[in-house]
């Protein structure tokens, strides 16, 4: 009998919590934001729940206005080898861009750390949508869209030629014979691309997982495409089950296009949940959170989004569509269209519209009692929508046990949720299956799938 469907469920950590304003909260660990020992305890605590993975999110630039929250940047592999060292099943992902890395420098990375967690590692594949980010790296402006998505095409193309460049049997290690690796089982890439020169071989032994878990969270039309090709997990922001519903028919069927299995493309939107013993608490403790956003912070946020600088405007009036250029910034241009559509189907304040984005920067925001937050997640997962959930704690670290407390264990008494781990890895978490080098293929005339 094959086993019965279950969510895959990975904890979101975003420093302070994803409520903007979520260090300012009566319960907030606000103090601990830079101690590693705190974050340490969260993973071990998702780990305990067996939830899949812990998810580190990551830009290199001073992207957001740190005057009014805690959004600054922990770099992802560092603060993910240390919860490796704390840790032995729950998955380890984290951020790298493609526009502003080189790739023989990320496959070291992201081998490194799946040699050290035992086959754990797992690699968000963004484009970096904050232009801020091409100062820090001598370019005199951040690239257009779809050229980021054309240079990450070829910078996947690479990472996986390197993480396959040793085969799997490559390493004899026999003191006895003084062999430690077969070289003919170790291959140069000598790429010559558009944006790249790589010779290769990488100089550490093909990881556990064989490569990394790809995963990806642009939703653009070229997003779109490239998760369709590329992605293995694809990290997702919806507000209603409706569009989650029309992004998942349309990734599977993209996929299909590239001669994929769908069911090796797992599609995780995300959910903030605050929850409460009854509705009414829950709302409370929402509205609690939307009275300490700052405008200030706010706005600024919203300027990310839509391109539109409403510093000076009435917040209880009505959102300004009309000064909405068509097409927008295309830093987020998800994001953007995200924004647009709550505007025209709620025709919000600014203020509304600012404390609706406040919770988790446009992601799937939910208030209620457990049974209500569990209800919602099992209509999702089995109607069409989602394979699973990024779950965005609004807080740190009451978020956390609130949900793997109250809402965790009734998704595993109606068999949603996983008892137990049943295998090591993050492919094994995640069912998905192990790629064998493209190396080894063509020496054996196959292919590596
Ligand atoms: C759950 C989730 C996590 C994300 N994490 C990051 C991140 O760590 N760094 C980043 O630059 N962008 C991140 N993004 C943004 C995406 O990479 C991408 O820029 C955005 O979805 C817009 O992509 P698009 O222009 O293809 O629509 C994330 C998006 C989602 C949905």
């Amino acid at each position: 009998m094959s086993q019965r469907r279950q969510l895959i469920l990975n904890l979101f950590i975003y420093p302070g919590g994803h409520h903007e304003a979520a260090w300012r909260f009566r319960d907030a660990a606000y103090k601990q934001v830079l101690d590693i020992g705190f974050y340490q305890a969260l993973a071990r605590r998702a780990e305990a729940e067996k939830m899949d993975a812990v998810f580190f999110a990551d830009g290199p630039a001073l992207a957001d206005d740190v005057r009014y929250a805690q959004r600054f940047r922990l770099e992802p592999l560092t603060w993910l080898s240390a919860i490796a060292a704390a840790t032995s099943r729950i998955g380890l992902i984290g951020t790298a861009s493609t526009s502003y890395m080189e790739p023989y420098n990320l496959a070291r990375l992201y081998a490194s750390l799946d040699h050290l967690s035992h086959g754990r590692a797992g690699w968000n594949i963004v484009t970096t949508s904050a232009p801020q980010a091409a100062q820090n790296f001598g370019l005199p402006e951040h690239p257009p869209h779809a050229e980021r998505y054309a240079r990450a095409r070829e910078f996947v193309d690479v990472v996986t030629q390197l993480w396959d460049s040793w085969e799997d049997d490559a390493v004899i290690n026999d003191p006895a014979s003084g062999i430690f690796a077969d070289t003919d089982r170790i291959h140069p890439i000598d790429h010559v691309g558009q944006y790249f020169r790589v010779g290769g071989p990488l100089n550490l032994p093909r990881s556990p997982q064989g490569r990394p878990v790809y995963v990806q969270a642009g939703s653009s039309e070229d997003g779109r495409a490239f998760a369709a090709r590329y992605a293995e997990a694809i990290f997702t922001a919806h507000q209603t089950v409706e569009s989650a519903k029309a992004f998942y028919a349309d990734i599977r069927q993209q996929v299909r296009g590239f001669g994929r299995d769908p069911d090796h493309v797992k599609i995780l939107p995300g959910i903030s949940p605050f929850i409460g013993s009854t509705q009414a608490e829950a709302d409370r403790l929402q509205e609690e959170f939307n009275d300490l956003i700052q405008p200030g912070y706010s706005l600024a946020q919203l300027r990310q989004f839509t391109g539109l600088d409403l510093a000076g405007h009435d917040l209880d009036g009505p959102f300004p569509r009309h000064l909405i250029e068509i097409g927008g910034p295309r830093g987020l241009a998800s994001r953007f269209q995200l924004v647009l559509d709550i505007v025209d189907r709620e025709r919000p304040t600014i203020r509304q519209l600012v404390q609706r984005l406040a919770g988790a920067r446009g992601h799937w925001v939910i208030a209620g009692p457990p049974e209500k937050i569990a209800d919602a997640i099992q209509a999702w997962f089995e109607g069409g929508a989602a394979d699973g959930f990024n779950v965005m704690p609004p807080w740190l670290p009451g978020g956390v046990h609130a949900f793997t407390d109250h809402v965790l264990p009734l998704l595993r008494k109606r068999g949603l949720a996983r008892l137990d781990y049943s295998g090591a890895t993050l492919r094994d978490h995640y069912g998905l299956p192990r790629p064998r080098s493209v190396f080894a293929a063509a020496g054996a005339g196959g292919t590596s799938t």
